[in-house]
């Protein structure tokens, strides 16, 4: 009996020191929230105000796990990245049934049929297409689905070597993005097409302009098949790209051109090319210097803009023309981009 009652006097003193030890917690927690000065809403709402931020930021992974739909994720939802993830795997990519995709959404089907598709030995008979017979070195283009760019510094080492091997086995070519060309970009001995943004990464000189000899190293590589001139992408229109001082090491540095752990702010446009003509001399420059095609690549938002560029090509005559034109939606991915260009600028495709 009296051991009973000393576990029970235990337990009472227990509990009144845990919830006085509570209930100092929160008057501490309330006085920390009351008197800082950063977080209005813990300021407003002291100690229930916390459980805001925790539940936010657990409410991404309890929506992706437990609550997203299959099909509801943007950019790429879970059917998608599954799909990816088998075929990635060698375990196939075929899926049973039929469609989860909402299909009645106009748009949805982006492909139309052949009546009578092309055997599996007759795909090997398909011409290469020749892009820019104008160059000195035109590029017999063998394939219809390429890697569009995207900068080594927004993506990995790993990421990029993968790119490169795989674009080799697959026989595609892929895009440096406006990041220059890393060696990454070469390991795989895929053709390579090498960008040039606003702020000439790659092929830069020590003031940021565009570097006659640094282009002819670029061009006497025999992978580099063309050079891809970047007006604009359609996740940032008007904007160039945004490089952190963080992440430029001295890799980094050293392959755009740039001074190391100093941020690099892209200009908005090409300084050489305030107008339709400016850009026209630029495309042939550059092919003159490279000997390689020369295109471009935007998002576009209405046609008006674009009709003084082909009226001045039909004046100068179709030498003078962009070898190929890159056009990217405005749902297009980024690095680095604001979110309101990204969400409202450019149409998609
Ligand atoms: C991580 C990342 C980096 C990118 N970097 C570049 C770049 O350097 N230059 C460029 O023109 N586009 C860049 N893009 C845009 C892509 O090249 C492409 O235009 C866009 O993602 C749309 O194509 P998609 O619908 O196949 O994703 C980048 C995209 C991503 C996701």
């Amino acid at each position: 009996m009296g051991f009973a009652v000393s576990v029970l006097n235990f337990l009472a003193l227990a509990f009144v020191w845990v919830l006085g030890a509570l209930a100092a917690l929160v008057l501490i927690l309330y006085i920390i929230d009351r008197t800082q000065r950063s977080d209005a809403i813990r300021r407003n709402y002291p100690v229930i105000g916390r459980f805001r931020h925790i539940f936010s930021t657990l409410g991404e992974f309890f929506r992706q796990y437990f609550f997203a739909m299959d099909r509801e994720e943007l950019p790429f939802n879970r059917a998608q990245r599954d799909w990816v993830e088998h075929a990635a795997n060698g375990e196939g990519n075929t899926i049973a049934f039929g469609s989860t995709r909402n299909l009645g959404v106009p748009g949805t089907a982006i492909f139309t049929n052949a009546p009578f598709p092309p055997l599996d030995d007759q795909f090997a008979s398909s011409e290469p297409m020749m892009i820019g017979p104008r160059a000195r070195e035109p590029y017999m283009a063998p394939s219809f689905f390429n890697i569009s760019g995207m900068s080594y510094g927004a993506l990995s080492k790993p990421a990029v070597r993968a790119l490169s091997l795989g674009a080799a086995k697959a026989g595609i070519w892929l895009s440096t993005g406006e990041g220059g060309c890393a060696p990454h970009h070469l390991e795989g001995g895929c053709d390579v097409i090498m960008q040039i943004g606003t702020a000439k990464y790659g092929v830069r000189d020590a003031e940021g302009k565009l570097s006659e000899e640094k282009l002819r190293e670029l061009a006497a590589l025999r992978q580099i098949k063309m050079f891809e001139l970047k007006l604009a992408q359609g996740a940032k229109p008007g904007k160039g790209g945004i490089l952190p001082a963080e992440k430029v090491n001295a890799e980094i540095a050293a392959i755009r051109g740039i001074i190391e752990g100093t941020a690099s702010i892209s200009p908005n446009r090409h300084i050489e090319a305030g107008d339709w003509g400016e850009l026209l001399d630029m495309i042939a420059h550059i092919r003159n210097v490279s000997g390689k095609p020369v295109g471009i690549k935007t998002v576009l938002g209405a046609t008006e803009a674009w009709e003084p560029f082909f009226e001045e090509i039909v004046k100068r005559g179709e030498d003078a023309a962009p070898d190929f034109i890159t056009v990217d939606g405005g749902e297009g991915g980024t690095g680095a981009a604001p979110m309101p260009l990204m969400d409202l600028v450019g149409l998609p495709i």
